[in-house]
């Protein structure tokens, strides 16, 4: 008998359901009815506190379309993992305790940057560990694809369609703020297929003279509004001047005037343009709803690839996809980098040449 515990971590996502359908048809189909999966509550804390439950074949049935998670999640910050919990236990500790507790064979962590880097500690640790690139933001390192990344696009998109017949009617200029703290990948993309005029990425700080340039160039040409794609990380290249410390204090200060980083942007543009801007922030929605069905096929197959791993014992591994071929890396290999927009990549120049501003 194999048993195989499974679980979701951090930010939630569209194809989390899938993903874990995915591993556990795999499974079944190996093993028939010669395994139990496990399924902990809420990320890692169910490892740590024991919350778990056995599933059954009938809890992957009918949840491939299911957003959100049915394990539920939670964000347990990787730099806290090594520091006492409020009972003064080792979480680590405690998370190996139940591990060896049920006897599991494997560990399946659904998971983003911060919950590889745990995965990647309890590997090292000694237990039997497989991670699933998991995250709308698909900035994990080495997978060319995260699950739930297709879905948010396909939302973020969606939100700048709707803006952009309102703001054609009224001649507004509207910023849609999309998520993204470091990587701009979902605004690249949403951006790219929403026809955003201008859009702004972590990556690559922004001049806010340039900015107002392309939009005065717009106006000036005829067009009736702008529209700017700005993730949540967007920043100024003053801003990215500044020491880590300062920046800090600067965001704080920030957070006691503006909203969010689109408001603070879109003041800055109204003072220097006299236009009439509008701000909207489709937040949360885009972890939100149904994966597409390019989210559905590749966590389908990133499921079955785990369910093989399981098999050949091949553990302390991340399920990633390369050139639309799934396969596996040592999650040491991945913890702790991310995968950022590189300002010279071919995606960026083609931007650049179809006339998007990336503010620079
Ligand atoms: O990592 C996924 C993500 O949605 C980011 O894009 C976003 O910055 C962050 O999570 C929001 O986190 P929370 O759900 O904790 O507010």
């Amino acid at each position: 008998m194999k048993r195989v515990g499974f679980l979701t971590s951090g930010g939630d996502c569209q194809a989390l359901n899938a993903t874990m359908r995915g591993v556990a048809k795999g499974l079944y189909h190996i093993y028939g009815d010669e395994v139990e999966i496990i399924g902990f509550e809420d990320g890692y804390k169910g490892l740590m506190y024991a919350n778990y439950h056995a599933m059954n074949r009938s809890d992957f049935s009918g949840i491939l379309t299911k957003g959100g998670t049915m394990l539920g999640t939670s964000r347990q910050p990787f730099k806290l993992m090594r520091e006492p919990d409020e009972n003064g236990l080792d979480k680590v500790e405690l998370m190996k305790h139940t591990y060896y507790k049920l006897k599991l064979d494997a560990l399946v962590v659904l998971g983003g940057n911060g919950s590889q880097k745990t995965a990647n500690l309890l590997s090292g640790e000694g237990l039997n560990v497989i991670g699933l690139p998991k995250t709308i933001d698909n900035d994990l390192w080495g997978t060319d694809m995260t699950f739930g990344f297709q879905s948010a696009v396909d939302i973020a998109t969606n939100a700048i369609d709707y803006i952009h017949t309102t703001a054609a009617s009224h001649g507004r200029v509207f910023i849609v703020e999309i998520m993204g703290h470091k990587a701009g990948w979902l605004t690249l993309h949403a951006g790219i297929a929403g026809g955003a005029d201008i859009i702004l990425l972590p990556e690559m700080p922004y001049d806010l003279d340039k900015v107002v340039q392309k939009i005065t160039e717009r106006t000036k040409g005829g067009s009736r509004f702008s529209i700017l794609a700005v993730a949540e990380g967007a920043i100024s290249k003053e801003d990215a001047a500044l020491p880590k410390k300062e920046y800090k204090q600067k965001l704080k200060e920030r957070a006691a005037k503006y909203p969010s980083v689109a408001y603070e942007i879109g003041a800055k543009i109204q003072e220097k343009t006299g236009q009439e801007i509008r701000v909207t922030v489709p937040g949360h929605m885009q972890r939100g709803g149904t994966p597409v069905p390019y989210d559905r096929v590749i966590s389908s197959r990133i499921g079955a690839h785990a369910a093989e791993m399981i098999d050949r014992g091949k553990f302390g591994r991340l399920v990633v996809m390369k050139n639309n071929v799934i396969t596996d890396i040592t999650l040491s290999e991945s913890a702790g980098r991310l995968k950022t927009v590189d300002p010279e990549s071919d995606i960026v120049k083609e931007a650049a040449l179809l006339g998007i501003s990336f503010g620079i």
